[in-house]
C-alpha cells in the first residue's frame, strides 16, 4: 500500500509540475482498481477567506406548503407549535444553525402586497396565490410572523420586495415599517404589537424580473432596481444590504447590463441556478431515476462552478475590487412533483442524489468567497430540494438537511484552498439525449479551519460503486487525531419518508487514520464523510 500511495504522490507532484491537475487522463489510463485512490493537498498557506455563514442561507416561499402547514401552523392548531410555529420544524431549524432566512418569495414576492399581511388575522384579506397552483392563503404569515420567526431562530431575515406588481411608496414603506424607530409607518407597527424595530439587512428589490417578477429587459431593470432602492432608507443605524434581481443561469447579458448601468446602487447581484433537466416537459422523478440520470445530475449541479465563474468575469471587469457580492439566492434540484401531490406546489422527494447535490455546490461556494457571499438553496421545507417534509404533524428530515447539518462547521471557518487528483467519469451533459458530455471529477472535497484551530474536512465519494482511499497531507495544519461522520445509503435513490424516517441518516466514521502527518481515509462508495481534525 505504501508503494501505491508513493507513486500516486509521484504522479500528483508531476502532475501538478505541470499544471494538469484537472486533467487526470493518467488516471483513468490506469488499471481498474477495487478502489480508486485519491489525493489531496491542502494550501494552508494560501488560507485568507472567511466562509461566510450566509453561504448555508434557505428561503421560504408561499408556495405550496413550504409556509402554511410547513412551517406555520396557527397558534390554535392542535400540531404542537410555539405562537403558531409548529415545534418540531423549528428545533429542526435551530439544530441546522440557519443564518439567513429569504422570504416571502420567489415569484410570489412580485405580487405580495405586505399590508394584507399585518394587523389582527380576521381583518386580513384572503389572497389567491397564482404563481403557485392558484391555492388561496389567509395571511395569517406576514411580516411580524416571519421577522419573529427569524428571531427566534437567531438569523438574518433576507426580504425580497414587490417590484413587478408594487409600488416605490409600498416598497419604501414596508422598509420603513420594519425598520424605523418612529415615524407613520412606526406607529402603525406599534399598533400592530411590536414596539422596536426589526433588525432587516438584505432586502431583494424584485426577483426573477426577466421573468415571473415583470418579464422585463436588463435595461428597463436596472433603471426600475435604481429607481425603487433610492427609496429604501436605512433608518436608525439599520444598514441594508441592497440586491438586484439577477440573471437565471447562464443569461450573462443581463449581468452586463445591471453591472453596466446599476452596479454603484446595489451591495449585492443575485444568481439562481437549478440543477434541472429543463424547463419545459418532464424534469424526471425525484427518486425513480437511472444511474445515467444519477451521473448527468453530479454533472448539471457541478457545472454551477462554470457558471459562476462567467457571471464573476464580467462583474470583475465592471467592480475589480469585488465591492458587489454575487448572491446565488435560489439554487438545488427541480424534479417532477411526487405523483398525488397539488400541481403547482413543487412538492418533491429527497434522497443521497440530492445529498451529493447539496455538497458538491456548497464545495463549489467555499471556493469564490471573496465574490459569492451568500447562498439560499430552495427551499427550506416541502418545496424542491428542501431540509424538511412534513405531513399533518409528522416531519422527516431528508438526506439534504443532513448534509447541511454535518457541513455546518465550515460557516464562518476560513477556508483551506485544496488540489485534488482523482479518478474522472465522463458522462452525459444532457439528461435524456445526446449533447455532448462532461468531466466529472469522482471525489468531492473541501475543507476548512476554524478559529480554534480545528480542522474539517468534507468529501463525497460519488462513485456509485467503489471506494476511495484518500490521502490528505497534513503539513503545516498542526492536527494529529481524526473522528468523523458519513451519511450514506444502499441504493441512491435511498430516501426518507414518514414511514421510514431514519433510512438516510448520519453515523460515527471510523475508517480515517491520521499518521506522520498524512490523512488516509476510505470513503464508501455513495458517501458523504465529514472529518473533524485537532
Ligand atoms: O423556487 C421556486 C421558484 O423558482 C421561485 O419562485 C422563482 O424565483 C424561481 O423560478
Amino acid at each position: 500500500m505504501r508503494i501505491f500511495v508513493a507513486v500516486f504522490n509521484l504522479i500528483f507532484d508531476i502532475m501538478k509540475a505541470r499544471k494538469l491537475i484537472a486533467g487526470a487522463a493518467l488516471m483513468a489510463a490506469m488499471p481498474l482498481m477495487a478502489q480508486e485512490t485519491s489525493q489531496i493537498r491542502l494550501h494552508p498557506e494560501q488560507a485568507n477567506q472567511v466562509i461566510p455563514k450566509e453561504i448555508y442561507g434557505q428561503f421560504a416561499e408561499h408556495l405550496g406548503t413550504c409556509i402554511y402547514g410547513g412551517l406555520w401552523v396557527g397558534e390554535d392548531s392542535k400540531i404542537p407549535n410555539t405562537d403558531g410555529y409548529r415545534n418540531d420544524v423549528l428545533q429542526a431549524l435551530k439544530d441546522l444553525k440557519v443564518p439567513v432566512l429569504r422570504w416571502p418569495g420567489g415569484c410570489f414576492a412580485d405580487e405580495y402586497h405586505w399590508r394584507d399581511g399585518i394587523g389582527p388575522k380576521e381583518n386580513r384579506p384572503r389572497m389567491v396565490n397564482n404563481n403557485w397552483g392558484g391555492t388561496v392563503e389567509d395571511n395569517s404569515f406576514g411580516t411580524h410572523e416571519f421577522l419573529n420567526l427569524c428571531e427566534l431562530l437567531e438569523c438574518e431575515p433576507y426580504v425580497s420586495m414587490n417590484v413587478g406588481s408594487g409600488t416605490v411608496q409600498e416598497t419604501a414603506q414596508w422598509v420603513e415599517y420594519m425598520t424605523a424607530e418612529d415615524g407613520p409607518m412606526a406607529k402603525l407597527r406599534k399598533q400592530n404589537g411590536r414596539e422596536k424595530p426589526w433588525k432587516v439587512k438584505y432586502i431583494g428589490v424584485g426577483n426573477e424580473s426577466w421573468g415571473c417578477g415583470g418579464n422585463m429587459r436588463p435595461e428597463y431593470y436596472a433603471d426600475l432596481y435604481r429607481r425603487y432602492q433610492t427609496y429604501c432608507r436605512s433608518y436608525n443605524g439599520n444598514e441594508l444590504f441592497k440586491i438586484a434581481s439577477g440573471s437565471g443561469e447562464y443569461d450573462l447579458h443581463w449581468t452586463e447590463v445591471l453591472m453596466d448601468r446599476a452596479r454603484n446602487f446595489m451591495n449585492g447581484l443575485s444568481l439562481h441556478y437549478y440543477t434541472v433537466a429543463g424547463w419545459t416537459g418532464s424534469k424526471g422523478s425525484a427518486t425513480d431515476f437511472s444511474t445515467e440520470d444519477y451521473y448527468w445530475t453530479m454533472g448539471k449541479c457541478l457545472d454551477i462552478e462554470n457558471c459562476i465563474l462567467e457571471h464573476m468575469r464580467i462583474m470583475d471587469e465592471y467592480d475589480p475590487q469585488k465591492r458587489v457580492a454575487l448572491m446565488v439566492d435560489e439554487w438545488g434540484t427541480w424534479w417532477d412533483e411526487e405523483p398525488g401531490t397539488i400541481k403547482g406546489h413543487l412538492y418533491q422527494q429527497n434522497t443521497m442524489r440530492d445529498a451529493f447535490v447539496a455538497a458538491l455546490s456548497l464545495n463549489v461556494f467555499h471556493k469564490y468567497t471573496d465574490r459569492i457571499k451568500m447562498a439560499n438553496i430552495a427551499q427550506v421545507a416541502n418545496v424542491l430540494q428542501s431540509m424538511i417534509l412534513t405531513k399533518d404533524d409528522k416531519m422527516v428530515l431528508t438526506p439534504t438537511y443532513y448534509v447541511f447539518q454535518m457541513y455546518n462547521v465550515h460557516q464562518d471557518a476560513t477556508y483551506l484552498p485544496l488540489d485534488v487528483l482523482c479518478a474522472t467519469k465522463q458522462v452525459r451533459a444532457q439528461m435524456g439525449r445526446d449533447g455532448g458530455q462532461r468531466t466529472l471529477p469522482l471525489l468531492g472535497a473541501t475543507a476548512s479551519r476554524a478559529k480554534d484551530g480545528t480542522v474539517h474536512i468534507s468529501l463525497s465519494n460519488v462513485d456509485l460503486e467503489k471506494a476511495n482511499e484518500v490521502t490528505v497531507d497534513l503539513a503545516g495544519l498542526g492536527v494529529n487525531a481524526v473522528s468523523g461522520q458519513i451519511l450514506t445509503c444502499k441504493q441512491i435513490s435511498d430516501k426518507n419518508t414518514f414511514e421510514q424516517p431514519d433510512v438516510v441518516k448520519p453515523a460515527g466514521f471510523k475508517d480515517a487514520k491520521v499518521s506522520k502527518g498524512k490523512l488516509v481515509v476510505k470513503v464508501p462508495p455513495m458517501s458523504i464523510v465529514a472529518l473533524e481534525l485537532k
